[in-house]
């Protein structure tokens, strides 16, 4: 990675290594043989350590032929590395092995790994990591791996539940007898609860969840589950779309929610996190033992603490009769579509990186994303990274008219009253101008363009932003009014002796009407199709 690079430098395209992942359990790898030749037409080179895919079923040879260099060892492939991608944080050897000056792209959590954090600033590298995205930048999802790797998570969890459950998960009536669908419920409703709600509720059980956040209820019926509201109102949200640590209050009403459903599942999912907070216990020792005997818990919040009191981190273990499964590699039990996921995410956030395409990677600490993901600059740790300078998440409701009346005048501050004046002085001699030298036939034209113009700024102004696509097919389908005048130029009235339009103008009048019914009838089918999602 260079900041100042030098010519030779700069002639020499940087090599992206990929070491085979060293973690226990491990399977995944940082990057996958079709991704590999996308980050060759970046101008890179890429060199993987023998063996790194294998767990993933990417083979050495599959990596041979999309161009990659296969290298002996770890220690080889580290040093001939200019920047490298990882999956899990490295290991002290792993840092050793390291290019002084380096750069890494990795998974890094550096509130949890403060070590880490300063043995890479000692090798002076470059660290991008992975899990300080800004995710709420619309920009930043594309690398967002964390939302990914919470996917592939959510669905693995379901497919473990049902692994040890006894039973089918949709009802059945057969001749042998009725079967029940599976209940099934879900604590917390974030990207890995969402994905184990629709995955859970494709398999046919009945799904109901739960989380502090009341905004998720509709994206939790939107994929076939029941939003369980618990019986207290404070509002969950801490920003960014994360979740707060609840009041005593709301705990107690929650666990009380919690008891009664519990009793109730067949196999519960635990999701619940708070960041840089260990995760909330929600689900008792006593609620464990009023479950049914053969019931399942897949408690994904395992590595962080878990939800569950008697999960066992890493490890599945039946108590009271109840399945606790507490793994903590969910992600890489999916290895090969968890890898091609993250090496994707890894490949949009090198095209970032290396916008000239000349296979040198830049990091631009003016953007920011790039300046979110950055913990560790040239060796200078440089996380936190200060908070985004505009947030682009929706204004609370409250704040609504304020924020609407300063946008009126555009991204920047309202205008002065003297800047008004000014603009309005200016207004006024322009149109004194057309009003006294313009033909009567473009003045009433005119009049009727600056009306439609105030009138389609009033309209679009008061708009949620959220809807100006399908506002914007609209008036695409509206705008084909222009039909009328293809109509009258097919019968005008001042059509010639036989009544009938020249020729040519009647053929041309048609393709408009053709051309004008296609942009008519697709921009009304479009708005549907668009205004249908947003309907509850
Ligand atoms: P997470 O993994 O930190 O948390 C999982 C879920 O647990 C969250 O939905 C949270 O509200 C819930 N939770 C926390 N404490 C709880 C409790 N005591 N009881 C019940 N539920 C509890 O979050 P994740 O899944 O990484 O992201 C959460 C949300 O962030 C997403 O649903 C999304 O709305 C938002 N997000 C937005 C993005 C964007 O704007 N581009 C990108 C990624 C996430």
């Amino acid at each position: 990675m260079q900041t100042d690079p030098t010519p030779q430098a700069q002639a020499q395209p940087q090599r992206i290594g990929v070491p085979r992942e060293i973690f226990p359990l491990e399977k995944r790898v940082a990057t996958v043989p079709d991704v590999v030749e996308k980050l060759i037409k970046l101008g890179f080179t890429v060199a993987v350590e023998s063996g790194a895919g294998d767990a993933a079923n990417f083979s050495d040879e599959a990596y041979r032929a999309a161009g990659a260099e296969v290298l002996p060892d770890a220690a080889a492939l580290w040093a001939a590395s200019d920047i490298v991608f990882k999956v899990r944080p490295p290991s002290s050897d792993e840092v050793g092995l390291m290019r002084e000056g380096g750069t890494l792209i990795d998974f890094i959590w550096p509130a949890q790994n403060p070590q880490l954090m300063e043995q890479l600033a000692a090798r002076k590298a470059t660290v991008l990591a992975i899990d300080c995205l800004p995710r709420t930048l619309s920009r930043a999802q594309k690398m967002d791996a964390l939302t990914s790797t919470a996917g592939v998570s959510g669905y693995r969890a379901v497919i473990e539940a049902a692994n040890a459950f006894g039973r089918f998960f949709n009802g059945q009536i057969t001749a042998a007898g009725k079967v029940p669908p599976a209940k099934v419920f879900i604590a917390g409703a974030g990207v890995a609860g969402l994905a184990a709600i629709g995955t859970a509720a494709n398999l046919g059980a009945v799904v109901r969840a739960n989380d502090t956040r009341a905004e998720v209820a509709d994206q939790v019926k939107s994929l076939g589950g029941e939003f369980v509201k618990v019986d207290y109102e404070e509002e969950g949200s801490g920003g960014g779309g994360y979740a707060k640590v609840m009041s005593e209050g709301f705990q107690a009403a929650q666990r009380q929610m919690y008891a009664t459903e519990a009793k109730n599942a067949d196999i519960i999912i635990t999701t619940a996190l708070i960041p840089g907070k260990p995760a909330p216990k929600l689900i008792t020792a006593e609620m464990v033992q009023s479950m049914k005997p053969g019931s399942v818990i897949v408690d994904m919040a395992a590595e962080q603490g878990g939800n569950c009191e008697l999960t066992v981190p890493g490890e599945a273990v039946v108590r009271h009769g109840v399945t606790i499964v507490g793994y903590t590699d969910l992600a890489s039990r999916l290895a090969k579509q968890s890898s091609t996921l993250y090496a994707t995410n890894l490949l949009r956030l090198t095209e970032e990186l290396c916008k000239a395409k000349d296979g040198h990677a830049v990091v631009n600490m003016e953007d920011d994303a790039i300046r979110g993901l950055t913990v560790v600059k040239d060796g200078a740790i440089t996380w936190p990274a200060p908070p985004l300078k505009a947030a682009p998440a929706p204004a609370p409701k409250a704040a609504a008219p304020v924020a609407e009346k300063k946008s009126a005048h555009g991204p920047g501050e309202p205008m002065s009253g003297k800047t008004l004046t000014i603009v309005f002085a200016v207004l006024a001699v322009l149109f004194w101008a057309i009003g006294a030298h313009a033909p009567v036939a473009f003045l009433s034209h005119f009049t009727v363009f600056v009306l439609a113009c105030f009138i389609g700024y009033m309209v679009v102004w008061n708009v949620t932003p959220a809807l100006h696509t399908p506002l914007m097919s609209v008036t695409n389908a509206i705008s084909s009014i222009i039909a009328i005048g293809a109509l009258v130029q097919i019968a005008p009235p001042e059509a010639g002796a036989n009544g009938r339009p020249d020729g040519l103008i009647m053929w041309l009048a048609f393709a408009a009407l053709v051309l004008t019914a296609v942009n008519m009838f697709g921009g009304f089918a479009v708005t549907r199709r668009m205004l249908a999602m947003f309907r509850k």
